[in-house]
């Protein structure tokens, strides 16, 4: 079966910063940066972008460019040994597709609610109490909730019908739409945010440079973290869409311009995001609202300053929403196609069938993050998928590829196809600083579990849905990795 190839660079281009750009840019990346010394911050986040992020990229376009396949495949092709660890990469990828459509289902609703401010004046208790109907514990589900569950059933339809479609005519224009219509959401959010009053004590909040931070290990790993996610490395995406180019599209030139853009879409959600806190703050007297960080700051926080803002709020709620879904479905669409795609290469069966089996079935488990213990669940799935799965899963990428293969070889390769070249820098950062440096974190992560109970849950919750999650996505990825591919004629190399 012939591989489908992007119909342009530009489609290309577009669905990769789809990925990139998500959640992660939105609203983790201006809270991430505030608290991290914001100014400092960012030159963290740059080290980090610089040492790790691009050199990774690069390396995962090369791959999946190089060897034609999904992330399984393409490990299979480097050493049939390896390919445990593009399954391990799916397991990660399907449990995060799993719970993140369910945040993207929040923001569909919360949509809706912009245009009447439905949520009311108190916006903590509403997300919580009247729209998730949270229970006491991650373990007292009390059922489905129907309003998030019909949200997440049009998050699934929607993306199911997408990826159905293919790679050109699916993923590649619904890029084609999203992308620019985001990027012109957030300019507006920003233009409006800017002429607030108190917007400026917002962007001295996050921009004011902490130099103190530079020494501080948790705004490294933070750093780290979040070029990891922003980007969609390591988690079998990158690798999946590099398979899509044709035979001589440029790489590195491709990498540069997917992060250059995710930067400038960061920065200007953290100007967006934090305009309004400004505005918040200056409303109140002086008085920085709570409730800056995580999933609250955008059902929470945001939806209590689109209460103030004077006139059409409303019209900004809308906006903002509109700006998560989108952000969120382009990256969705990355994660899911990243499944998809390495289903068929395994099983040989066309992209319909797989495409409806699997979304039914991640659909059927993203219910239980619309029962009562929803909001726990994520929450803990999410923190140990990022910190032990990720995390892990890019060290031992990076020290199979940089060490154990032939790193010069990749090198070569995508310097043979694209403009800019790579040289000294992209081989140490490989083979030394990133290594390093996700060894340092997870030493770090580890450390951090031990002091303390992550969120305050109990350790029988952190122990079955953390501890327990992040290695069942390796305990599986080594069991696939054991069935034989349905098309052997798949594996032959073709270099
Ligand atoms: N890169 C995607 C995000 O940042 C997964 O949300």
């Amino acid at each position: 079966m012939k591989r489908e190839e992007w119909k342009s660079r530009y489609g290309f281009i577009l669905a990769a910063i789809g990925s990139a750009v998500g959640l992660g840019g939105l609203w983790r990346f201006p809270y991430v940066t505030y608290e991290n010394g914001g100014g400092t911050f960012l030159l963290m986040y740059f080290f980090a972008l610089f040492t790790a992020g691009i050199p990774i990229l690069i390396l995962e376009f090369t791959v999946g460019h190089r060897f034609k396949g999904s992330a399984p495949l393409c490990f299979y092709k480097m050493n049939k040994k390896w390919e445990w660890l593009g399954w391990w990469q799916i397991f990660i990828s399907i449990t995060i597709a799993i719970y993140y459509s369910v945040v993207i289902a929040w923001a569909v609703s919360f949509f809706f609610y912009s245009f009447g401010l439905s949520w009311g004046e108190n916006t903590a208790i509403f997300f919580t109490d009247s729209y998730l109907k949270i229970t006491n514990s991650p373990f007292e589900l009390d059922g489905i909730r129907s309003n998030v569950a019909f949200a997440v059933t049009s998050v699934w339809i929607l993306t199911c019908l997408i990826i159905l479609v293919g790679i050109k005519k699916g993923i590649e224009l619904a890029n084609k739409i999203m992308m620019p219509l985001l990027y012109l959401i957030i300019l507006i959010i920003v233009i409006r945010g800017f002429f607030l009053p108190g917007a400026y004590i917002g962007l001295n909040m996050l921009f004011t440079p902490d130099l103190t931070k530079f020494l501080d290990a948790s705004a490294w790993v933070d750093a780290y973290g979040q070029v990891f996610f922003s980007l969609s490395v390591a988690f079998a995406i990158m690798i999946t869409y590099g398979s899509y180019l044709s035979k001589d599209s440029d790489i590195i030139n491709n990498s540069f311009i997917t992060a250059f853009m995710l930067t400038t879409f960061s920065i200007l959600s953290g100007i967006a995001v934090f305009s309004v806190i400004g505005f918040m703050t200056y409303e109140s007297g002086g008085n920085v609202p709570d409730k800056l960080s995580g999933i609250f700051l955008a059902f929470a926080t945001i939806p209590k300053a689109i209460n103030q803002i004077k006139p059409f709020g409303n019209i900004i709620g809308v906006f903002f929403f509109l700006a998560v879904i989108f952000a969120g479905l382009t990256s969705q669409i990355s994660i899911v196609e990243a499944i998809v795609s390495s289903l068929i290469d395994k099983l040989n069966r066309p992209r319909k069938v797989i495409t409806s089996f699997f979304c039914i079935f991640a659909f059927l488990l993203s219910l239980f993050f619309t029962t009562g213990a929803g909001l726990y669940i994520l929450d803990i799935v999410d923190h140990y998928i990022n910190n032990f799965g990720i995390v892990f899963v890019g060290l031992i990428e990076v020290i199979l590829l940089g060490w154990f293969f032939d790193i010069k070889s990749f090198g070569s390769y995508a310097n043979g196809v694209s403009d800019i070249k790579i040289g000294k820098w992209w081989y140490i950062c490989i083979k030394f600083i990133t290594p390093s440096m996700l060894f340092v974190t997870i030493l770090y992560n580890i450390y951090n579990e031990i002091i303390n109970l992550y969120g305050g849950y109990s350790l029988k919750a952190l122990f079955l849905l953390g501890w327990l999650v992040a290695l069942l996505v390796l305990v599986l990825g080594i069991l696939l990795a054991k069935i034989n591919w349905y098309d052997e004629s798949m594996l032959e190399r073709n270099i």
